[in-house]
């Protein structure tokens, strides 16, 4: 847990990230938000096997911290929701609400608690949030609470290596790396994931070699600094259940 202080200068920071994006959208800037159709394509193959396919026309999918858009408006399948504690600021921007599809519950909240049934959903997304939280222990119980016995959890989460890990603590802590109240690294994640009842069915984790070298080419100083600090990012990838659910 970070102090809600804490929490609130890191979600700050993430609005006016997006403000700053929007912004330069509007002014006919060529960046888009177009990585949540490519997010989807993703992560549909990566559930693939898990999911139960002939109930996924009625699945019931919760994206958490969706940001503006989310994976969940590109799947063509299942009655879908996000909750994201920007959802209010997200929804008064036409540029960054405009792909969104009116079939969608995009909901007001936080993933410390969650404003659903217990078990009512089959899928639970939480891409690139779990490093923003306030409570990231909440969080997961607040997932597996909401999950049906036989749900999936897909999980997706920058980590860095173990030194990387130290470092970038640090930067946290000092609010040099407002954006990200916590760290991870592979294992750690693994750890926690497993400290809260789920079991991982299967994970991907993206080479810190590749992340490094982009971030050594890259034109912004502050990616370069990455690269040559041992603070590159790359991004652990799993599809869990309800321990409860597997043995
Ligand atoms: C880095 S953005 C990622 C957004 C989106 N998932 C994406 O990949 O583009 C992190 C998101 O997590 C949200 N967030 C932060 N704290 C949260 C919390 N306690 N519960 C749910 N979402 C949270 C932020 O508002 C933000 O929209």
């Amino acid at each position: 847990m970070v102090s809600t202080n804490r929490w609130h200068k890191a979600q700050k920071h993430e609005r006016d990230y997006w403000q700053k994006k929007a912004a330069r959208i509007a002014y006919g800037s060529t960046e888009q938000l177009n990585w949540y159709a490519w997010k989807a394509v993703e992560m549909e193959k990566r559930l693939q096997g898990h999911l139960n396919e002939e109930h996924k026309q009625s699945a019931k999918i919760l994206e958490i911290g969706s940001g503006p858009i989310g994976i969940v408006t590109f799947l063509k399948w299942g009655e879908r929701y996000t909750i994201d504690p920007l959802e209010d600021f997200y929804k008064s921007n036409p540029v960054l609400s405009h792909q969104r599809d009116s079939s969608i519950h995009y909901c007001q909240g936080t993933g410390e608690k969650l404003p659903f049934e217990k078990k009512y959903f089959s899928l639970v997304i939480l891409d690139n949030v779990l490093d923003h939280v306030n409570e990231a222990e909440s969080v997961l119980k607040e997932i597996f609470r909401v999950l049906s016995d036989d749900g999936v959890l897909y999980l997706a989460v920058n980590v860095h290596t173990k030194l990387g890990g130290v470092l970038h603590s640090v930067l946290s802590k000092l609010k040099i790396d407002k954006g990200h109240p916590y760290t991870f690294t592979a294992k750690s994640i693994r750890n926690f994931i497993r400290e809260h009842q789920f079991l991982v069915q299967a994970e991907t984790v993206n080479d810190y070699y590749l992340a490094r070298e982009k971030d050594r080419k890259s034109t912004s100083l502050k990616e370069k600094i990455k690269g040559y600090t041992g603070l590159s990012e790359f991004i652990y990838y799993s599809v869990c259940k309800k321990r409860s659910s597997t043995v």
